[in-house]
């Protein structure tokens, strides 16, 4: 699934004041920080393709006193050029506290490399920095997780370096066309390796030691949108089972799984084994997946059938495939909704969305500290727009 761009905002009104992306609903506020890493992945079609950049968002009990702007100018102004006004996305805010002071401090049960709240790594769709997902990531962080997201600088259309670095533009284009099948087998693959990768030394375990950040290092969920949904399960199955059994809980938002396809990324190649991840894993497709198909993806079925384990797959009404990620609030935000046609926004309420598509993910979490999964089908057989596709128990196949 391509990521059309976005060619359906013509006639917004230009906006001058400030305006907030999204207010985490959780107890604690959020701080964030960024590290380059230096990791080269082989048949990578990005340049320079050398680097990741990591952005963490962490609970702080810091009161913010400033708004920081959401994207950066240049990001901005790339993403205006698919129709919407000059300067309107500039005016986009978050109260997101860089390097705010951590738990570690005021809380006992905090400690260097230790939290009683499981971490989580978010995946971006293709052609989209990890930035285009800062609800879900803020709203996980204020209830307690840490969030950790991979950018691959040279995939978005312009990544900004931290620390006074390089601005990166990409020099492929991924968002107004469907990638060739060996690009988007790339980017699937380096997904995969560059988490596999910022797990293991030396990366995110110096840095936890460099700088004490409590920061849970056994319990990890893994999560993503499009093709990082499909990555997800991805790390979960991956060949260096160390690494990929931190990882207890996963979730696909939307992604075909790219891995099960045959070389022309159009049908399911049956010659491939599907992997028992043999973990909870959470699938949430569009509405039109119903429309299309009731198994929400011709590789979801196939997948799902190689499951052991709890699954679900669920569909939220109203929604297309941009509604999971932060581009339905920008319109929202930006007073557009009734102009998001085209096809990547269907007609749900974004805050609405992203209240839903995070609860959920929050449910799958609380498993890793002990909480029942019970929690998810209770919630979401109370939610109307949650429609249940499938799942499974464990040996028990429902819906
Ligand atoms: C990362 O690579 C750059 C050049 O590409 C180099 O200048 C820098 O020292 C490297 N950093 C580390 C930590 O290896
Ligand atoms: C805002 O909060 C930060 C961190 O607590 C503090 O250092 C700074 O002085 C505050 N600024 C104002 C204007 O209150
Ligand atoms: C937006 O700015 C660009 C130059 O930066 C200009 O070419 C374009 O016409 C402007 N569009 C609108 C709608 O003002
Ligand atoms: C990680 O979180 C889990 C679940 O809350 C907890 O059982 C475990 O002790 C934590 N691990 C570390 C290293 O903090
Ligand atoms: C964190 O713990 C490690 C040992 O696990 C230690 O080597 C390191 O110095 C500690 N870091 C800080 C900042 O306390
Ligand atoms: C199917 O997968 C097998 C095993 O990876 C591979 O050898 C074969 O070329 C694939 N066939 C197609 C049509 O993609
Ligand atoms: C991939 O699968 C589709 C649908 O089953 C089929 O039409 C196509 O020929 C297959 N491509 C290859 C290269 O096997």
């Amino acid at each position: 699934m391509h990521l059309l761009f976005l060619t359906f905002w013509a006639t917004l009104a230009p906006i001058s004041q400030s305006i907030s992306l999204w207010d985490p609903t959780g107890p604690y506020h959020v701080g964030y920080t960024q590290h380059v890493f230096n990791h080269t992945t082989p048949k990578d079609p990005t340049k320079p393709g050398n680097i990741m950049l990591l952005t963490i968002y962490y609970p702080t009990r810091q009161i913010p006193n400033i708004t920081v702007p959401y994207l950066d100018p240049i990001s901005a102004s790339i993403f205006e050029k698919g129709g919407f006004p000059n300067g309107s996305l500039s005016t986009l805010t978050t109260k997101l506290q860089f390097q705010a002071a951590t738990l570690l401090d005021t809380n006992p049960e905090f400690g260097n490399g230790t939290s009683p709240y499981p971490t989580i790594i978010f995946l971006p769709g293709t052609g989209l920095p990890a930035r285009a997902y800062t609800a879900y990531q803020s709203e996980l962080a204020s209830y307690g997780y840490t969030v950790i997201s991979i950018d691959h600088p040279g995939e978005a259309p312009f990544i900004q370096l931290p620390y006074g670095g390089e601005g990166i533009y990409t020099t492929l284009d991924l968002l107004t066309q469907t990638p060739p099948p060996e690009i988007a087998r790339a980017v699937y693959d380096y997904r995969v390796s560059d988490v596999l990768a910022m797990i293991n030394d030396p990366f995110l375990p110096s840095l936890i030691h460099t700088y004490g950040a409590p920061i849970n290092t056994t319990h990890f969920g893994i999560f993503g949108h499009s093709i990082g949904g499909a990555a997800a399960a991805g790390v979960m199955a991956a060949s260096d089972t160390k690494t990929a059994s931190l990882f207890k809980v996963g979730g696909n938002l939307d992604g075909r799984f790219t891995q099960l396809l045959n070389q022309s990324l159009t049908g399911v190649n049956t010659s491939i084994p599907v992997s028992n991840l043999k973990r909870p894993f959470l699938e949430l497709a569009t509405e039109t997946t119903l429309n299309g198909r009731k198994d929400g993806d011709i590789t979801w079925e196939y997948f799902n059938a190689g499951q052991s384990e709890w699954w679900r797959a669920l569909q939220i009404v109203g929604t297309e495939h941009l509604d999971f990620s932060d581009i339905p609030l920008w319109v929202e935000r930006l007073g557009g909704r009734d102009e998001a046609l085209g096809g990547s926004l269907g007609g749900a309420d974004g805050v609405r969305t992203t209240h839903i598509v995070a609860s959920i993910m929050r449910k799958v979490i609380g498993y890793m500290e002990g909480k029942g999964l019970k929690r998810v089908d209770e919630y979401t057989d109370k939610v109307p727009e949650a429609f249940r596709l499938g799942g499974n128990d464990g040996g028990r196949k429902i819906g």
